[in-house]
């Protein structure tokens, strides 16, 4: 029966690989490589995975589209969207940071111009962070290759992911303050959760169990 399927919300990029490791290892037998497919079934028919933008996955489990779906708490971060949040997996492992070129010598206590240009992806949480340190800033919202704006004179600063530190790095950046970290997490449609307790908790259970 269609109803009885289970449908979970799985973001593209950096976390696909590690998510469908993860959903293989509790049961759910989704492939390595999907191409262009939008959806795709589960080996044995029970489960449906939605392949979405990673920001976009709070709106399909908010609105119930999806029962739940993995994301990486840097999105939850910056999302409107209600839901439960029942699972920290793990992996995806990275860190929200300021970061500035190296010259500039703000992490080793230079002073931040008086008003500060900040470019980033993570508005909500450069905001937090600025409003609560009484620093007065400009949020300059970009989308990606955030690293390359101080470098061209768009920005002083800027908040963005750290995994490796291999980006900061080639661009002779450097951490200036950590703000904080984020792991890939499941999360809940909770009116769905009541509907299907005991399938969505099975997997909750089978997910949490880390491999080796
Ligand atoms: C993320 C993040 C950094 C980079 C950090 O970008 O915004 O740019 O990864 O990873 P590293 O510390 O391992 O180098 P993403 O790969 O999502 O690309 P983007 O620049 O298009 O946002």
């Amino acid at each position: 029966m269609a109803d009885d399927r289970l449908v979970i919300a799985v973001p593209k990029g950096a976390l696909y690989e590690q998510t469908a490791a993860r959903l293989r290892a509790a049961g759910v037998d989704v492939p390595d490589h999907t191409g262009r497919r939008l959806t795709v079934m589960s080996g044995d028919g029970k489960a449906e995975l939605l392949l979405l933008r990673p920001t976009d996955v709070p709106a399909y489990v908010e609105f119930g589209a999806a029962d739940c779906g993995i994301v990486g708490k840097d999105t939850l971060w910056e999302t409107d969207r209600s839901v439960s949040e029942v699972a920290d997996l793990g992996y995806g492992a990275c860190k929200l940071v300021v970061a500035a070129r190296r010259s500039d010598n703000y992490h080793n206590g230079a002073r931040y111009p008086t008003f500060l240009r900040v470019a980033t992806k993570f508005k909500r949480s450069a905001q937090a962070y600025f409003a609560e340190r009484d620093l007065p800033c400009e949020i300059i919202a970009l989308h990606g290759s955030v690293e390359l704006s101080p470098l061209v004179g768009l920005s002083d600063v800027i908040v963005d992911l750290v995994a490796t530190g291999n980006t900061l790095r080639e661009h002779d950046m450097v951490v200036v303050d950590d703000i904080a970290y984020s792991t890939a997490r499941l999360v809940v449609n909770p009116v769905r959760f009541r509907a299907k307790y005991d399938r969505l908790r099975e997997l909750i259970e089978r997910l949490e169990k880390r491999p080796e």
